[in-house]
C-alpha cells in the first residue's frame, strides 16, 4: 500500500515538473523502543529520582528561563536563540516517562498544550512573529521533545504529528527563500553564536523521524526541508565534511576565538552526527567512514579520560587543567548512542557508557541541585579562581551552582540519563532485542507482531561486572548482550540457568547471543575487568578499570551561599528567582596540599568490595559511596600553581616526602580530584 502511495506522489510531482522521487532514508542498524518501555532500576533509578526531585524536576516551578521565557509569555531569554524552554522540554519528557512521574508529566503536558494551541496560522511553532526573530534552531529541541512525547503517549501522537507537518511545510517555504530562519542576515537576532546554522542537522534529524514514521503523503516537503537544512548549512560554510579531515582538523588547543565555525565543544559533540544524518539522504559511502574518523580524531586530540571532550568552550587539547562543559558530556552521550544505533560499532557504545558513568556524574552534586559549567580532570578546587585557564568560560565556571556560567547548561544537562536509559535497549530486526548500553533496567515491550516480553537486568554495573537477566517471553527469540571492548574475554563468563559458567562467544558485532524460550529464561553474564594505565600528555597517566575511570579523591570543605547571576557572578540572584534552601552555589576547597603527588603504577592494588546483589548507596556518585577503589603508592612532589591555576603535570617529578598508599575512587564520585598524575618508582 505504502509503495503505491509513494509512486503516486512521485508521479504527480513529476507532472508538476520537479525531479523529486520518493526515496527511503538509509536505515538505522537497530530500531529504538518507544520512550517509556525501558524503566530504570537500582542506582540508575536513584539518580533519575534525585534529578526529578532536585533541580531538573523543579525548574518549571522557579527557574526564570524555564517558567518565564518568551515561550510562556515572559521575557526571560539569555539570547536570540530562544532555546531555554525547548531545552527544558527536551529533558522533562524523557525524565517524566522514565519514572512514570505524574507531576513531571503534567508539566510536560502543560507546555505541549500551550505550544500546540499557539501554533500560528502559517504553521510556526513558538512565540516569534518577526522574521528577524524566527530562528529555526530552537525548534529542533522542541520537536525532539514532541517526538519523544508522541512515542511515549499514543493519545497525543496524531496531534503532534499534525503540528509537525504544518511546521515542516512552513520551514520548507522559508528555506527555499534563501534559507530564511537558518542562515542569519544582517538584522536577524536569532543567529546568536551561529549555533543554529552550525547545528543544521539537528532539525533535519527531527524531520527525518517524521519521514521515517509518519510521512503521510507529505514526503516531498519533508525531504525538501531536510535537504535544504544541509544545503543552507553548507552555503553558510558549515560543511562538516571539510572539517573532519586530517590536516584541517585542529590537533592542539585553540589559542583564542578566531574562526569558531567548527571548534565549539557543544557544536562538535552534536556535529559528530552531521555526516551520518547527511548520509541518510545522500548515501555517499565516504560519509560512514568519515563519521568513524571524526569520532576517533576528536578524542585522539581533545578527549578527556572521562569520555567527554576537552573544550572551554573551544577545543582545548589534552591538558588536564582545561575545562569540559557539562553540556558536552550529555551531547556526546547522545551522539554516541545515535551512532551506535546507526552503525553498531562497539566503541561508540563504550564511549556513551564512559561518559555516563564518569564525566556526567562528576559535574553534578550528589543531590542533583547544583552542577558545574566546566569540569577539569585535575581539579583540586572548585571556586572563583583568580586566574583563568579557559578561553571562553568565566573564572566561576567550575563552581557547583545553579548557573555558574551560561544557563544553557542548567536546562540541558538533565537530558543525560533519561536519554541514556531510552537508548539502552534496541531492536535487532523485528523480533530480537539487544541490551546495548548496560545498566540496571527493566523493559516491557512487544517484539515482532505479538511477542510480549519482559527483561529485567539486575546489576550494580558499572560498579560490579555481573548482570543477572530474567526474561519472560510468549515466543522464543534471540537476546543480545553487547560485550564492552574493555572486557577481558579470558575471564568473562555466561551462566545459563543452573549450569556452570562458560566463556563468552562474541559475534562479529561483539554481541553475546542467548536463545530465549517461551516462558522464563534466566542467565547471568560477568565481564572480566583489568586495570589499565592510560598514557596522557606530559608523561602523566590515568587509571581505568572496566567502564570506570579512577581519580585521587580529595578531602574538602564546602562554602555555600545563594546562587549568583551567570553573567555577573558576584551578584546574588533575587530570592524570587531561586529555590531556597535547595539551590545554593558551592565553593569546594581542599584540605591541605595532598593533591600534589606522583604515583607508582607498579603498586596498584584493587580493593573491590562490590557484589552483584547488595543495593548500592544512594546517592552513589558521592564521596566514598562506590564500593570499589584502587590503592596506589604515592609520594608528595612540587607542583606549580599560578593564580589558582595548576601547572601541567611535572614531567620529572621528585619526591619531597615519604611514600604512602592513597585511594583512587570512581571519577564520578570525586568532586575534587587529581586524575592525570606523574609516575615515580617507589619500589
Ligand atoms: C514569573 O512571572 C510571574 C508573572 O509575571 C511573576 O509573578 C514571577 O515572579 C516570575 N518568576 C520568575 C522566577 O521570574
Ligand atoms: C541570501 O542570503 C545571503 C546571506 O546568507 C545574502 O548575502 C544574499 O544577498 C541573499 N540573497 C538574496 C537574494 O536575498
Ligand atoms: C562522495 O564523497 C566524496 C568525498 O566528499 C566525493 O569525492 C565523491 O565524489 C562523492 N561521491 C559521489 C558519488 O557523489
Ligand atoms: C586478562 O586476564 C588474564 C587472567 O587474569 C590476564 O592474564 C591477562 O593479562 C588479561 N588480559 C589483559 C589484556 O589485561
Ligand atoms: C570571588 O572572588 C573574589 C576575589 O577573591 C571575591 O571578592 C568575590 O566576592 C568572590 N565571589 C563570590 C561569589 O564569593
Amino acid at each position: 500500500m505504502k509503495f503505491s502511495t509513494l509512486t503516486l506522489q512521485a508521479a504527480s510531482l513529476a507532472l508538476l515538473g520537479t525531479t523529486y522521487s520518493a526515496e527511503q532514508l538509509a536505515p538505522f542498524k537497530y530500531d529504538s523502543l518507544p520512550l517509556g518501555s525501558i524503566k530504570p532500576l537500582g542506582w540508575l533509578k536513584d539518580q533519575l529520582r534525585l534529578s526529578a526531585e532536585g533541580l531538573a524536576g523543579h525548574e518549571w516551578d522557579f527557574y526564570r528561563y524555564a517558567m518565564n521565557s518568551t515561550w510562556s509569555g515572559g521575557t526571560w531569554e539569555y539570547s536570540g536563540l530562544h532555546e531555554t524552554a525547548p531545552y527544558w522540554f527536551n529533558y522533562i519528557v524523557p525524565l517524566a516517562w522514565s519514572l512514570d512521574d505524574a507531576r513531571l508529566k503534567a508539566q510536560a503536558k502543560e507546555f505541549l498544550d500551550s505550544v500546540l494551541d499557539a501554533q500560528q496560522a502559517d504553521g510556526w511553532l513558538g512565540p516569534e512573529t518577526a522574521k528577524s526573530e524566527r530562528g529555526l534552531w530552537a525548534r529542533a529541541l522542541l520537536l525532539y521533545g514532541m517526538i519523544q512525547y508522541a512515542e511515549a503517549d499514543p493519545s497525543e501522537t496524531e496531534r503532534i504529528v499534525a503540528a509537525m507537518h504544518r511546521f515542516v511545510n512552513l520551514a520548507y517555504t522559508m528555506l527555499k527563500d534563501n534559507y530564511t530562519g537558518l542562515v542569519p542576515v544582517s538584522g536577524d537576532v536569532f543567529g546568536a553564536g551561529n549555533h543554529g546554522v552550525t547545528r543544521a542537522h539537528e532539525l533535519a534529524t527531527q524531520f527525518q523521524w517524521l519521514y521515517d514514521k509518519y510521512p503521510n503523503g507529505n514526503e516531498a516537503n519533508i525531504w525538501g526541508a531536510i535537504d535544504l537544512m544541509f544545503k543552507g548549512g553548507i552555503a553558510a560554510q558549515r560543511d562538516w565534511r571539510e572539517f573532519f579531515v586530517e590536516g584541517v582538523f585542529p590537533t592542539v588547543a585553540m589559542p583564542a576565538i578566531v574562526d569558531r565555525r567548527f571548534v565549539h565543544g557543544v557544536d562538535l559533540a552534536e556535529g559528530l552526527r552531521w555526516t551520518t544524518a547527511l548520509y541518510r539522504l545522500d548515501k555517499n559511502e565516504s560519509l560512514p567512514t568519515q563519521a568513524h574518523d571524526s569520532v576517533d580524531m576528536l578524542f585522539k586530540y581533545h578527549g578527556a579520560d572521562s569520555g567527554t571532550i576537552t573544550a572551554d568552550e573551544l577545543l582545548a587539547g589534552m591538558s588536564p587543567n582545561r575545562g569540559s562543559e557539562l553540556c558536552m558530556a550529555v551531547e556526546t552521550m547522545y551522539s554516541m548512542s545515535y551512532l551506535y544505533r546507526f552503525y553498531g560499532t562497539n566503541r561508540f557504545a563504550d564511549r556513551a557508557e564512559l561518559v555516563a558513568f564518569n564525566a556526567l556524574p562528576a559535574s553534578i552534586s550528589p543531590d542533583w541541585w547544583s552542577h558545574q559549567y566546566v569540569a577539569q580532570a585535575n581539579q583540586p578546587w572548585a571556586f572563583n579562581i583568580s586566574g583563568n585557564p579557559y578561553v571562553n568560560v568565566n573564572n566561576y565556571g567550575n563552581t557547583f551552582g545553579l548557573e555558574p556560567n551560561y544557563p544553557c547548561c542548567t536546562v540541558n544537562h538533565p537530558q543525560g540519563y533519561p536519554k541514556f536509559l531510552a537508548a539502552s535497549f534496541m531492536k535487532v530486526g523485528t523480533s530480537d532485542l539487544l541490551h546495548a548500553l548496560l545498566s540496571p533496567t527493566k523493559v516491557i515491550t512487544t517484539l515482532g507482531t505479538n511477542n510480549k516480553v519482559t527483561v529485567t537486568a539486575d546489576t550494580n554495573y558499572p560498579f560490579n561486572p555481573t548482570i543477572k537477566y530474567t526474561i519472560t517471553a510468549q515466543s522464543p527469540f534471540t537476546f543480545h548482550v553487547r560485550i564492552p571492548a574493555w572486557a577481558n574475554l579470558s575471564t568473562s563468563t555466561i551462566t545459563l540457568g543452573r549450569s556452570n559458567p562458560v566463556a563468552l562467544t562474541p559475534t562479529t558485532d561483539n554481541h553475546q547471543l542467548v536463545s530465549v524460550r517461551t516462558g522464563t529464561t534466566t542467565f547471568s553474564i560477568t565481564f572480566g575487568q583489568t586495570v589499565s594505565v592510560v598514557q596522557r600528555a606530559n608523561s602523566a597517566v590515568a587509571l581505568h578499570r572496566g567502564p570506570l575511570l579512577y581519580a585521587l579523591d580529595l578531602d574538602y570543605n564546602t562554602e555555600s551561599f545563594s546562587p549568583r547571576t551567570y553573567n555577573a557572578p558576584t551578584v546574588p540572584l533575587p530570592v524570587y528567582q531561586v529555590h531556597l534552601p535547595e539551590t545554593q552555589d558551592h565553593f569546594l576547597k581542599p584540605v591541605g596540599k595532598d593533591w600534589a603527588i606522583a604515583i607508582d603504577t607498579a603498586s596498584i592494588e584493587v580493593n573491590d568490595m562490590s557484589d552483584s546483589t547488595t543495593p548500592l548507596k544512594n546517592p552513589i556518585f558521592a564521596k566514598g559511596a562506590p564500593p570499589v577503589e584502587l590503592k596506589v603508592k604515592a609520594c608528595p612532589i612540587e607542583w606549580g600553581v599560578t593564580n589558582d591555576v595548576l601547572a601541567e603535570p611535572p614531567v620529572a617529578p621528585v619526591c619531597t616526602g615519604d611514600a604512602k598508599v592513597v585511594s583512587f575512587r570512581p571519577y564520578g564520585s570525586t568532586k575534587l580530584r587529581m586524575t592525570e598524575l606523574p609516575v615515580v618508582n617507589l619500589s
